[in-house]
Order: C-alpha cells, then sequence, then structure tokens
C-alpha cells in the first residue's frame, strides 16, 4: 500500500475501513476511512494517526515515502481512537518525536488514553511551528468533536487539516471530492454532519467562521475525501446546518403493530404533502435512526407516532428517540401521535420526550382508539392543513 501524493512533500497515508458499518450507533454503510497525512520538510511530520487495527497499513504507506523512524514531529488533532489509536506504535517507533496537541485537553486526553509522556508538547489556539520551508498553526475547535479537538493550518500550502470537520464517512479508493459525483460527498458530508456534529451546531458554527477568515486552497479532513475544487460548497453547507433553522418539510416517524399507528402516519405524509410541505416517512421497523436524522437536519417538523406496546412506546421508536435527543437539533416544531388499545401511554410519554428535546410542540397530541375510521383520518388531515395554513 502506497502514500497518496497531495502535493510536493504532503501525502496521505491513513487508512480505509472498507468494512465498518457502526460507529457508536451510527449506521457507516459505506465504511469509512481514517487520515493521516505526512508532510516531507526539514522535520518530518505526520498529522494524526489512525484507528489502531489499521496501523500496519499506515506504517507501510508511510514506509513507501520514508523510514517511519525519520518522523520528527506528531500532531494529534483530536484524541478520540480513531485518530490517535496508532499513536503508541508511532511513539514507540519514533521516541523523540515531538507530539503537540491541545491544551489542556488533548495533554489530558492523550495522558489517559496512553499514559504521560515528556513529548506531548501543549498547542494552545494561536501558536504555531516551523517545520522548516512551512510551518503550522493551531486553532482550537472544542467540541468538534470532543473537548480536546483542534485544527491545523499550513499557510503556506493553504491546507486546513480539520480533522472531524467537513469529514465523511466513506470508503473510497479516491482521495479527493472530485474524484466522486459530488453530491455523493455531499451527501456523506450531511450524514457525517447530522450524525456527529449536530450537537455542537453552536461550534461547528464557530469553526465555519475560523476557516472562513483563512485563505484555503485543500480541506483535508480525518474522515472520507479531501476538499480541493469545491470548498465553498462544503463551507456553504456547514453554514446553512449550523446557523440556519430549517423553514419546511416534514419528517413522519412510528412504529406500528396493526397498521393503526401507520393508516394515522400515511394520512399525516399525504397532509403535508397536499399543504405543499415536502414530507418524508420513517417506519421503524424498515430504518435505522441514524439514517433519518440528515433528514430531520433539513426538515422543520416531526411527528413522532407509536401504538402502546405494554403501557410503553414501542422500542424501535424510544431508540429513535433517543438517539434524536442526544442530537438535540434546535427550533423544531413537533407532535405526537399513535392508535391504542386501552392505556394509550405511548402518546404522552413521545410528546414528553419531544418536550425534553427542547422543541415546540405545534399540534396536540393525536390519539385514536384501536382503529381509525375515515371521519377521524379525515380529522388528522384537517388539523395538518390547519397547521400549514397557519
Ligand atoms: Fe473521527 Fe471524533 O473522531
Amino acid at each position: 500500500m502506497k502514500a497518496v501524493k497531495l502535493r510536493e512533500g504532503i501525502y496521505w497515508v491513513g487508512a480505509i475501513d472498507w468494512s465498518i458499518r457502526n460507529f457508536h450507533g451510527y449506521i457507516t454503510d459505506q465504511g469509512t476511512t481514517y487520515n493521516a497525512y505526512l508532510i516531507i520538510d526539514e522535520k518530518i511530520t505526520l498529522i494524526d494517526t489512525v484507528k489502531a487495527p489499521f496501523a500496519e497499513e499506515m506504517l507501510e504507506r508511510i514506509r513507501s515515502i520514508v523510514p517511519v523512524e525519520k518522523i520528527d514531529v506528531v500532531i494529534s488533532n483530536h484524541v478520540e481512537m480513531d485518530h490517535s489509536g496508532s499513536l503508541p506504535r508511532i511513539m514507540e517507533l519514533c521516541p523523540n518525536a515531538s507530539i503537540y496537541t491541545s491544551t489542556p485537553n488533548g495533554v489530558k486526553g492523550l495522558t489517559a488514553h496512553y499514559g504521560a509522556s515528556d513529548k506531548y508538547i501543549p498547542a494552545a489556539s494561536g501558536d504555531q511551528i516551523s517545520l522548516g520551508k512551512r510551518t503550522l498553526h493551531f486553532t482550537g475547535t472544542p467540541m468538534l468533536h470532543w473537548p480536546d479537538n483542534m485544527v491545523t493550518y499550513c499557510p503556506e500550502e493553504k491546507i486546513l487539516f480539520s480533522n472531524d470537520a467537513f469529514g465523511q464517512h466513506l470508503a473510497t479508493t479516491e482521495r479527493l471530492e472530485t474524484q466522486l459525483p459530488l453530491h455523493t460527498v455531499l451527501e456523506g458530508a450531511k450524514g457525517y454532519y447530522a450524525n456527529i456534529i449536530m450537537c455542537y451546531g453552536r461550534q461547528a458554527a464557530a469553526a465555519w467562521k475560523v476557516v472562513k477568515g483563512l485563505d484555503v486552497e485543500m480541506i483535508a479532513p480525518s474522515h472520507g475525501l479531501v476538499w480541493t475544487d469545491h470548498i465553498s460548497d462544503i463551507l456553504d453547507a456547514y453554514e446553512t446546518w449550523s446557523s440556519k433553522d430549517p423553514e419546511t418539510g416534514a419528517v413522519i416517524v412510528y412504529d406500528s403493530m396493526w397498521h393503526s399507528t401507520e393508516k394515522m402516519a400515511l394520512t399525516i405524509t399525504d397532509a403535508f404533502k397536499a399543504a405543499g410541505v415536502e414530507a418524508h416517512l420513517f417506519d421503524m421497523k424498515a430504518n435505522d435512526w441514524s439514517k433519518i436524522m440528515p433528514f430531520v437536519l433539513t426538515n422543520k417538523y416531526i411527528a413522532v407516532g407509536s401504538p402502546t406496546l405494554n403501557n410503553q412506546m414501542m422500542p424501535t421508536v424510544a431508540a429513535f428517540l433517543c438517539y434524536l435527543k442526544g442530537l438535540s437539533p434546535k427550533n423544531r416544531e413537533v407532535f405526537a401521535f399513535g392508535s391504542y388499545g386501552w392505556g394509550g401511554q405511548s402518546i404522552g410519554q413521545i410528546a414528553k420526550e419531544l418536550e425534553e428535546c427542547g422543541f415546540h410542540k405545534c399540534l396536540d397530541d393525536i390519539r385514536i382508539q384501536y382503529i381509525p375510521s375515515q371521519e377521524q383520518l379525515d380529522g388528522i388531515t384537517q388539523k395538518v392543513t390547519e397547521l400549514i395554513g397557519k
């Protein structure tokens, strides 16, 4: 396996994880990459590493350019183990290499994961180091996606090594976004943002502003493709996702036992559509929650329905709400619905969960006992129509 040249003296030396299908509950059905970058200068520098099982793949790529032992400097932009997992192996092979990491959280994180080392060098926002012909400048981006995150900018090359920000979970032999259809890469970035970054929207907006202020010709994230010709597209997308509330669109999520809640869900979907609102329906028996999050990211209304099973909502719907609450999108209009037999607790439980997400309840709970009549379904249509007509 060979390194991939990005610029004269700058190489991708990461690893491709073709098989990963679940990243902490985020279904990564297109795999991912762990990107590490090698800079050949007076000081030979490695930016980030890869997940531990992929260490040899990274080392083989580095060795295709230079003996690993010659690495003088390592930049650890992020402690999470998909990027730092091979750091112990590098420290073993390059015992004299200096490891720059954010302060205080990068140093704390690396110490907690791999033990204390006098090779950890705290890098504060605004600090810079010289590699010889090039310099590297550090900017903290806390909570994108852990407290320790930072980005590294090389002004001489106009490259931003952005770590998790602007990444995508896409396993591919290609390295640049220009080598795949743009919509594929942007969809990957959207899924990644929705499932990893959405809860840190304020921090994402701050990071976006930092990048906007830099002269950048290449954004090299830690997952997926490197941005070259479409930097404005990904920056515009981050600006929209992080700072603008969706103005329209509806997401309807439900599970059903005997199709009654399903009839309600279908009616709600049709009613939104008839009122001119694009609607996206998800049966939790057939969809994973992480696949719904990109729709949550860009749609205004969220309707969630479940029948009552043993005094509870369906476990699939509970899992969706748990994941949704963690990602905490803001300013959504929501309501709960469901059919029930006797207790009917599920609908109130859903409404409570949605309230705890901080959303605005735009319709009272819609509850129907047993099988909805056509008249009751027409009533649902009317409620949605009035809601959109307001
Ligand atoms: Fe790709 Fe937060 O690690």
